[in-house]
């Protein structure tokens, strides 16, 4: 399998099947799963923002889902579609041109980056997914190395989005005692932001594969902006049972990543999610990981523990989560043991 080709040149080449690097375990075949078809995440309309009303449903959705949608957030929809025309641009570049953004070539930085799979060099089974991951550090740098073809449409997202982030973990915090977000709690909760553009190419098997395998996220927050194919699932809370996640025009799905799970002591729950192959359709989503910087420690936060709850978590970097996530495969639920 060659890596600088994707799965999109797999998917190109007409196959009647999948080769075998991409066959997963059959416990991992959704065909297997209980999908609860009655039940939704939350939908939440932050029109009316500032009422505490709408912070309850934002802070109930985060403890018993770990999921939700999010209408009136007063993102302008083109936005969402020049960001999705722009997924579609690049990775409809020639395999050379995004080839330059491998890891193969990249020799100065990883800011900037395009892959397939989640991490290749240590899967038993690949995902059949292609990715460019683009790490923010200033406008300057995107300038200089994001790819053209999609910079200021991802810039722009990132940007029209930054506000309902705040929002949304001024709600969050609120609840656990802390009432605003200053410089220290800023870069501990939000101070680093990475966006993927995923392409999930139509698959020939897509019952013998996955697009994206079990996992929870390791971010404090994740925005996820998907396009009307569908296909993301998410596990009901202590249950086997899973949830669609049905794409709705001009929503975001907002969900609670491991770091949040650890500073709210397990109060907000990171919960596994996946994503299936798809037979018919190319899938695009673009996910902005909103995360501790890498040099914040994370642990439980003092103002959770005032009232005499155990910590569950112990404190560390960042860094050190992060780097233990992105060195193994997707395993569920299993990353955040190691912050005990
Ligand atoms: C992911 O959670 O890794 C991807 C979600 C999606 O593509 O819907
Ligand atoms: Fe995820």
């Amino acid at each position: 399998v060659d890596e600088g080709y994707g799965v999109k040149g797999l998917s190109e080449l007409g196959l009647q099947k999948i080769p075998k690097e991409y066959i997963h375990p059959s416990e991992e075949h959704f065909t297997t799963s209980t999908v609860l078809s009655q039940e939704s995440i939350p939908m939440i309309d932050l029109s009316n923002w500032d009422d505490p009303r709408v912070a309850d449903m934002v802070c109930n959705a985060a403890e018993k889902w770990g999921f939700f949608q999010i209408v009136n957030h007063r993102i302008p929809m083109q936005v969402f579609e020049n960001m999705k025309n722009a997924v579609h641009k690049f990775f409809e570049l020639p395999s050379g041109e995004k080839k330059k953004y491998s890891k193969e070539e990249l020799k100065k930085t990883n800011n900037v980056r395009y892959g397939t799979s989640f991490n290749p060099q240590v899967e038993k089974a690949l995902e059949w997914k292609d990715w460019l991951s683009l790490y923010y550090v200033s406008d300057e740098e995107a300038a200089a190395l994001w790819p053209s073809i999609c910079r200021d449409e991802a810039l722009e997202y990132m940007k029209k989005t930054e506000l309902v982030i705040k929002k949304l973990l001024e709600m969050l915090m609120k609840r656990l005692n802390i009432t605003s977000i200053d410089e220290t709690n800023e870069s501990l909760l939000m101070g680093s932001r990475r966006i993927n553009l995923n392409y999930y190419p139509k698959c020939p098997n897509p019952d013998l594969t996955v697009g994206v395998g079990r996992h929870s996220d390791a971010s404090t927050l994740t925005i996820l902006l998907q396009d009307e194919i569908g296909g993301l699932y998410v596990r009901k809370l202590d249950t086997d049972f899973w949830i669609h996640v049905p794409p709705i025009d001009g929503s975001l799905v907002i969900n609670v990543g491991d770091a949040l799970q650890i500073l709210s002591n397990g109060r907000y729950k990171s919960v596994e999610h996946r994503v299936i192959a798809n037979g018919n359709n190319n899938r695009v989503s673009v996910p902005i990981f909103v995360s501790p910087k890498p040099t914040a420690v994370i642990g439980p936060l003092p103002e959770v523990l005032r009232s005499g709850e155990k910590p569950v978590y112990k404190q560390l970097l960042y860094s050190e989560y992060a780097t233990h996530f992105f060195n193994k495969p997707h395993d569920g639920k299993r990353t955040i043991e190691f912050a005990k």
